[in-house]
């Protein structure tokens, strides 16, 4: 980035070079070194640590490149993350980087942005109904979704983790419920339609039951993600179709939050861990959902590296802001109502009870005392 800039400098001569110095070297003038140029990153709610570690990652990131850092969380409040994001824009920002709370919420300020010409890139969550987003970092969305359902039929003795059917596996039926994400956020979709397209056949052939009809989206879904909105909807679907002494085998989760949520529920109607607890999915790593994959209560969880989405998003800012070529690997699966946004897309993990060291502990994501301790 620093040479490319500096030859750059080179090729566009010396009376160039002498303006760009005098202007004080900000962002967009090539330095290769932000030089205080500010960009803004706005983050949805500090209620779930990956946004945190998301938020301090992509500062760090722009900070080692000289990049001044506006950092705002919003705490779910969708006027809060508008406002801050105006702010953002009216003390100068060079390149703003959006993880919405709701994805759909935000045409306005960013056709503010657009007006000012700042780029802006989408970061996890895709920024939706508008033209004025131009990339989008992230993960591989509907993958997450698959992982999701491949970790729930392994541990189930159905599929290994990559879905490969298991010979001799029992026939069932098991008995499934299925959760899903908040609907303002279009991941809840594709993970959401990952793990159907992973589970149909199983329901079609009758190895997996859902047993309270529960199978769309809107029925799954949770609000915000919001785990004890999981909670209670557990309780419910526990106490209409479960009180015939049948038991729950295994929960679709989206998030290791509403993971949290129903592992309560089932607590409290009466189900204890070991035999007879049923098998759940997760999603992000969060500390307290690896400890639960260590004692038994969760089976799985989808780690997503958030220092490389961190990485990816500050480098695309970065060149975006200076005119440089923006590094890309999908352009076409990410629509927005408006377009194609031209995404980056990173490889998610599943991790269970094994591979916690080696994915977890040794990449120095937590450390095992955080883990053990
Ligand atoms: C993210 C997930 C996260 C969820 C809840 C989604 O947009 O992709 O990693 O679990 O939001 O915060």
């Amino acid at each position: 980035m620093k040479k490319r800039a500096v030859l750059s400098l080179i090729a566009a001569g010396a009376m160039v070079a002498s303006l760009a110095a005098c202007s004080g070297g900000s962002g967009d003038s090539g330095s290769g070194e932000g030089g205080g140029a500010i960009i803004g990153v706005a983050m949805p709610t500090k209620s779930s640590e990956r946004w945190i570690a998301d938020g301090n990652a992509v500062k760090k990131a722009l900070e080692d490149q000289g990049y001044k850092v506006d950092l705002q969380y919003a705490e779910d409040d969708i006027p809060t993350q508008v406002s801050q994001i105006e702010n953002m824009i009216t003390k100068g920002a060079e390149a703003l980087i959006v993880a919405s709370i709701d994805g759909t919420t935000l045409t306005n300020i960013l056709a503010d942005a657009k007006d000012a010409e700042i780029p802006v890139i989408a970061y996890d969550r895709l920024l939706m109904d508008t033209e004025d987003v131009d990339y989008y970092a992230t993960f591989d969305n509907q993958l997450v979704g698959n992982q999701q359902a491949w970790s729930v039929l392994n541990g189930l003795g159905l599929t290994e983790l990559d879905g490969t059917p298991i010979e001799g596996a029992p026939a069932g039926p098991f008995n499934i419920e299925l959760f899903a994400g908040s609907l303002d956020d279009n991941n809840a979709f594709f993970f959401f339609n990952g793990a159907m397209e992973i589970f149909q056949p199983f329901i079609d052939n009758g190895t997996l039951v859902v047993k309270s009809g529960q199978t769309t989206i809107e029925q799954a879904a949770t609000l915000r993600w919001d785990g004890e909105t999981a909670q209670s909807r557990m309780e419910d679907l526990l106490t209409a179709n479960y009180s015939d002494n049948s038991k729950v085998n295994a929960v679709l989760s989206p998030y290791d939050g509403i993971s949290r949520g129903i592992i309560g529920a089932l607590t409290d109607a009466g189900y204890t861990t070991g035999e007879g607890w049923p098998i759940i999915s997760g999603q992000d790593a969060e500390i307290d959902s690896v400890k639960a994959i260590n004692n038994g209560e969760q089976y799985a969880t989808i780690f997503k590296d958030t220092r490389e989405l961190a990485k990816k998003a500050a480098g695309m800012a970065i060149a975006a802001l200076n005119g440089d070529t923006v590094e890309t690997n999908d352009d076409s699966t990410y629509n927005n109502n408006k377009k194609d946004v031209p995404s980056y897309l990173l490889e998610p993990v599943i991790v269970v009870k094994d591979n916690i060291q080696k994915e977890l502990i040794d990449t120095g994501y937590w450390t095992e005392k955080e883990v053990n301790g």
